[in-house]
């Protein structure tokens, strides 16, 4: 930091905050650094961001979480100026969460007049900040506003006499880690605009609100995020806010399988968009690394009325494909419900041997994906499970000596609290986990492989890290048998939600749409293997 206090030594800052001059006071008293001073304003001139990386080096990543401090790769940054180069006539141009200014560097060179206007709230990231701004040449037309995005008011600023232009990546710091009075302000300024809103949103979700309030017509943008809010539920308000109010353009996802932004488990997509120019179709468009992303051309045409009424918004990006003639969708063979959640594994999952509970009470279950992988396509035995320990919700249903056990249980289960977890506080008894029968399919749904479809002849129970299949209608075993072993051969992770790195989530919803062959084609055996 004391190169970035060297770089600053020159100028007159009139505008910095109390942490910063701190800063600036403990980097002049630094040794003499003018000779590395002058090596950083030459890689700064040419493109890199030795500061920045020099931030990230200092700040450990759990610090970093907290405020969503993850910086933008070099392509992402250029492909999206790239896409607002397009408009020469931009005035000014806001890059909220500014970081080290990567944004702001690279739309200021690329656009010649327009003022930069950086919000950051973090003290050490401005101070990088303005000394990347001043080795740029970039200081006098900019403004580095010490403080948070939500409450910018951009008139504040030097007005301009053309479209203001938002580009950036928004901190992605979840909703846990989010003031009440600030989850208070998101449902009060959507409720504004007559939008949903959740209280899972996280902090990306209030910048895409700031944004639309602090954006008029003519103006355009482009954000780079994570990509769960095009599926997600807390996403909704995103969705909506782009549709009906910021306009949206395009969206270019990178492919989840890959890490954009390096170790950082995250994914990406980028989202263009121009305040009241909204066009009839947006252009949706996959790709593979983020190499492929050039300057955000528009992709597949979706037409605008699909995506309000659409509440995934990633199937849009692949063209649907017809299942084979025959074929329905496995939610009319079978119900597919999530297992069981006990609330407290350490306390409701225990040996089979278990001599301190009755044997009536141990229900062997599947309670790791695992045994479902290394089972192969049936659980030939209950050997190897571990057990749930279900109790009746009626304790007087249990024999006296059996009930002076189960006491003794939930005597110690009381005073490790376990009875005020969130899920037993919302049982019925919170001392009786209610499994569900067992399944006659049992399938993992969260890998980084298509999930597995597994037979259960001898009636294991499951809890949540599987689903069961239940049929709608009796089938006879070799039914059931060609069913899991149609799934098993066909299913791949397209279908599921992939997250970053590609982990593949299918939600009950999402494994209810898998295409199958119907029963009468189960029943002659005319399926896929
Ligand atoms: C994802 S980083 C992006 C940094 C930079 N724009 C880039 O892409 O390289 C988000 C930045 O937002 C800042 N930040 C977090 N909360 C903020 C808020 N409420 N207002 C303004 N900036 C905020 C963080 O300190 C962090 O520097």
């Amino acid at each position: 930091m004391a190169v970035a206090g060297c770089i600053l030594r020159s100028c007159s800052l009139t505008d910095v905050s109390r942490p910063e001059r701190w800063l600036l006071d403990r980097a002049a008293g630094a040794a003499d650094c003018e000779a590395l001073a002058d090596e950083f304003r030459g890689r700064i001139a040419a493109g890199n961001d030795p500061l920045g990386d020099a931030f990230l080096a200092l700040r450990s990543p759990a610090v970093r979480r907290s405020s969503g401090a993850v910086y933008s790769p070099g392509p992402i940054v250029e492909s999206m100026v790239a896409w607002l180069k397009r408009e020469p006539a931009v005035a000014r141009v806001v890059d909220p969460g500014a970081g080290s200014g990567r944004f702001a560097l690279a739309a200021g060179r690329a656009l010649a007049g327009a003022r930069l206007v950086c919000v950051e709230t973090d003290p050490l990231a401005r101070l990088v900040l303005r000394a990347n701004l001043t080795a740029a040449g970039l200081a006098d037309r900019s403004t580095v506003v010490a403080g948070d995005y939500r409450l910018v008011r951009l008139d504040e600023q030097v007005g301009p006499s053309g479209p203001t232009a938002f580009i950036g990546n928004p901190p992605y710091v979840r909703h846990h880690l989010i003031d009440g009075r600030w989850k208070q302000w998101l449902a009060a300024e959507a409720g504004r605009l007559g939008l949903p809103v959740s209280g899972l949103a996280g902090l990306h979700v209030h910048f895409f609100l700031q944004t639309a309030l602090l954006a008029s017509s003519g103006d355009l943008g482009t954000f780079v995020t994570s990509a769960e809010w095009l599926d997600v539920n807390y996403g909704k308000l995103v969705r909506a806010l782009l549709v009906r109010h910021l306009g949206v353009e395009s969206l270019h996802l990178v492919d989840p399988s890959v890490l954009p932004f390096g170790d950082v488990a995250t994914t990406a997509v980028i989202t263009c968009f121009r305040v009241g120019r909204a066009r009839r179709t947006v252009g949706f468009r996959k790709v593979a690394t983020i190499g492929e992303l050039g300057a955000l051309e528009r992709g597949l045409g979706v037409r605008r009325d699909r995506l309000q009424s659409a509440s995934r918004w990633t199937p849009l990006l692949a063209p649907p494909k017809r299942p084979p003639a025959g074929y329905v969708e496995l939610g009319e063979l079978c119900r597919v419900h999530r297992g069981t959640v006990t609330g407290a594994n350490a306390t409701w999952i225990t040996g089979r041997d278990d001599a301190n509970l009755p044997a009536t009470v141990l229900f062997p279950a599947v309670t790791r994906a695992r045994e479902l992988f290394d089972a192969g396509d049936r659980l030939m035995s209950l050997d190897g499970l571990r057990c749930v320990i279900d109790l009746p919700e009626n304790l007087d249903d249990l024999d006296p000596s059996e009930r002076r056990v189960v006491e003794r249980f939930l005597r110690a289960a009381r005073a490790g609290n376990v009875h005020e977890g969130y899920i037993a506080r919302h049982r019925k008894c919170w001392w009786s986990v209610g499994l569900r029968p067992p399944a006659p399919i049992i399938a993992t749904y969260m890998a980084r492989r298509p999930p597995a479809f597994v037979r259960n002849p001898v009636g294991a129970h499951h809890v949540n890290v599987a689903h069961g299949l239940y049929p709608r209608e009796p089938m006879t075993q070799a039914i059931l048998d060609r069913l899991a072993g149609t799934l098993s051969a066909t299913v791949t992770t397209a279908g599921g939600r992939v997250y970053a790195g590609g982990l593949t989530k299918f939600e009950p919803g999402e494994m209810a749409r898998l295409a199958v062959p119907s029963v009468e084609l189960l029943a002659a055996n005319e399926v896929a293997a």
